[in-house]
């Protein structure tokens, strides 16, 4: 005798098992029960079944393709108030095998794709918002860009040991610190961490290649996922605009003249441009460092708290050096370990290329030999300019 599965059956159950494993309910038939119900009241505003009404359709979804889908160009018929939220891509299900997408940035080519939407309360809308703010790849993006961005992303909770990525695996998501300490580990190494910000998963995704890394929750907290083709529709496609965009600039940077063209490129693809108006402060002496700067454009002062006795009282500020175009700053305190050791304010309006520390340490390691050299140079110039010497170093 032949058993027939209903069409639809296994997909149901694994959304449920999904949300199960996300959420960890302690009760599982309530949860059933609240899961069911949300599911069955989303479809009915779609209308019964859903299908051939030409319609966003709604439906289960699993291992990055979207639980609600709509085309582009469609009206937006979120329905703000429903706080329905479809279960996310698992980061259970690993992304089995990665295949060479027929995906070509360069191309200008009609976004027809579905777009994935992920409904959010005002209140997670908020988080989310306040989460991106300053993330870097994001930085580039248009107003639409991000937004279909943020429409996309879904919330993760993790608990402490969990392993949100794992080195060698095939990329599934792009994500985005809400709250949590993570290590990165580089075969065994732990040769980092996020500290309740910052983002992390966007190397396979760009350039379709296993996991370079482990990213292990130490605590509990939480994260919002990008999904893999939202991801390369928006971000791969914006990068190569970046690159046409930096290219030149970057080539003429007087400290990145060492590295390889490829090496160059890869800096492009993760930097974000920061804009600031005049006296507006960039960086405050004595901080913790998150990123190193080059100018585009515009002039940036470096202040220092004076060393003689009678201006440290006032806490007077010292101009000691001036950054213009292809000019780099912020390095010290990355390559020393130790916090900021001067402050630096735009001049007029600046633009600012900024990498953050994690593709410092990963990119710039073969500058880094430059970088220290130079700090015998602001030692000297601070010793003419004070008086006294100062040990900037580690
Ligand atoms: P991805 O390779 O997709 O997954 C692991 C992520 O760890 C990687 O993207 C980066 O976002 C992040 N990461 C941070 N530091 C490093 C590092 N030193 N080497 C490799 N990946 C790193
Ligand atoms: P960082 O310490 O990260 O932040 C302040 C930056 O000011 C510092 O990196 C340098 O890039 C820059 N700077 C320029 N001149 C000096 C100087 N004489 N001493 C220290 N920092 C300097």
């Amino acid at each position: 005798m032949s058993i027939e599965i209903p069409v639809g059956l296994t997909e149901l159950l694994q959304g449920y098992t999904v949300e199960v494993l996300r959420q960890r309910p302690t009760d599982l038939v309530e949860f059933a029960v609240q899961y069911f119900t949300r599911l069955r009241d989303n479809r009915s505003q779609d209308g019964a079944g859903g299908g051939g009404s030409g319609k966003p359709t709604k439906g289960v979804m699993f291992d990055g393709e979207p639980m609600q889908t709509e085309s582009n160009g469609e009206d937006d018929d979120d329905d703000e108030d429903s706080d329905f939220e479809p279960p996310p891509p698992s980061r259970f299900h690993r992304r089995v095998s990665v295949c060479a997408e027929a995906f070509n940035p360069d191309e200008d080519e009609e976004d027809t794709e579905p777009r994935v939407v992920h409904p959010k309360t005002d209140v997670q809308r908020c988080r989310l918002q306040e989460a991106c703010k300053d993330i870097l790849l994001f930085k580039t993006l248009d107003q639409e860009q991000f937004s279909q961005v943020l429409d996309a992303m879904f919330e993760l909770v993790v608990q402490a040991k969990d392993h949100v990525i794992d080195q060698g695996d095939d990329g599934d998501n792009f994500y985005v610190i809400e709250r949590g300490v993570y290590d990165i580990v580089v075969k065994d190494v732990c040769v980092g961490q996020y500290n309740n910000k910052g983002s992390f998963g966007e190397l396979a995704l760009l350039y379709n290649a296993p996991r370079a890394a482990t990213i292990a929750a130490t605590e509990e907290g939480a994260l919002w996922g990008l999904d893999r083709a939202t991801f390369r529709r928006l971000i791969v496609k914006n990068n190569a605009k970046k690159r046409r965009m930096y290219e030149a600039f970057i080539e003429s940077v007087p400290l990145l003249k060492s590295l390889e063209l490829s090496e160059r490129m890869k800096i492009v693809d993760v930097l974000g441009m920061k804009q600031f108006t005049d006296s507006e402060r960039i960086i405050m002496q004595g901080d913790k460092a998150e990123c190193f700067y080059i100018v585009e454009s515009g002039a940036v002062k470096i202040m220092m708290k004076s060393k003689t006795k009678a201006d440290h009282a006032d806490n007077m500020e010292v101009e000691i050096a001036r950054c213009t175009r292809g000019h780099y700053f912020g390095e010290l305190a990355l390559v020393t370990n130790k916090p900021r050791a001067a402050s630096a304010y735009a001049v007029g309006d600046v633009k600012l290329l900024v990498i953050d520390i994690q593709a410092f340490e990963r990119l710039l390691g073969s500058c880094k030999e430059i970088m220290k050299r130079n700090i015998s140079h602001y030692e000297e110039q601070l010793v003419a300019l004070f008086g006294s010497s100062m040990d900037l170093r580690d």
